[in-house]
């Protein structure tokens, strides 16, 4: 597969199959991820990688506080700007709406909607689960540097027919999830990462987001035609 198809056939895998990754194939992944580029080479990522039990740990126990809790705990950082505005409030409606289509759960339906949620908190059943942390003192360009490393996996995941599901979504159960790691304080969680096999009969991966044209997003100055 080359880059460009990992690029196309990836897309947010939100339904995994019960096939197990090997951390044989976890530590290939990040050996090559390592490579993504960062400014002065900071590398300023942190992974805790979990399977198996541990993993079914952090599930069990956000399972009981999850009733409570619908919401999780105040992220650490604010997963969107407060009042998001247009274009960005139009996109992220539709694509809320867009998948809550695929598995037929109308708006109404807040009760669906949010067991649809809690669906993160176990990786959407994928075997293995990344936490990607950052240094809480690391600026807007060292959370640019972990994106880059962030899609580097997922695109390796994707040549090694794996696929992904980055979530912040976990940001919401930071330091629930952070007793069951041996993380510094210094370290904040950033989002989890899903990775897995697709389960491809299931109709939440059955659609795709939108994107805007290049002309949309681009100003070309200079060239000749
Ligand atoms: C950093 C990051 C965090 C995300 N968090 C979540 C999440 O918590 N739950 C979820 O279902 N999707 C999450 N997504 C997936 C986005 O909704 C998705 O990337 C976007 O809608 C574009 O769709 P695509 O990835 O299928 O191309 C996240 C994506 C990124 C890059």
């Amino acid at each position: 597969m080359d880059v460009s198809e990992a690029v196309k056939t990836r897309f947010t895998c939100r339904a995994f199959t019960e096939q197990p990754v090997s951390v044989r194939l976890i530590k290939e992944i990040l050996d090559l991820a390592k490579q993504a580029p960062s400014g002065g080479n900071l590398q300023p990522w942190h992974i805790h990688a979990i399977t198996g039990e541990k993993l079914e740990q952090i599930v069990l126990d956000i399972d009981s506080q999850i009733a409570d809790m619908p919401m999780g705990e105040k992220p650490e950082y604010d997963v969107y700007p407060q009042n998001l505005w247009d274009p960005y409030r139009s996109r992220r409606f539709k694509c809320g709406e867009d998948l809550y289509k695929s598995i037929n759960i109308p708006r109404e339906d807040k009760g669906a909607r949010l067991s649809q949620l809690a669906r993160n908190f176990r990786f959407f059943d994928a075997p293995v689960g990344l936490f990607i942390y950052i240094d809480r003192k690391m600026g807007p360009p060292q959370w640019s540097d972990v994106g880059m490393f962030l899609q580097t996996i997922m695109l390796i995941a994707r040549e090694r027919g794996l696929h992904t599901c980055a979530q912040e979504a976990w940001a919401m159960w930071h330091s629930m999830v952070k007793k069951h790691l041996s993380v510094d304080n210094n370290l904040m969680l950033f989002c989890g990462m899903g990775i897995g096999y697709a389960d491809e009969s299931h109709s939440i991966n059955s659609w795709r987001t939108d994107r805007e044209s290049v002309e949309n997003f681009t100003t070309f100055y200079g060239f000749d035609d």
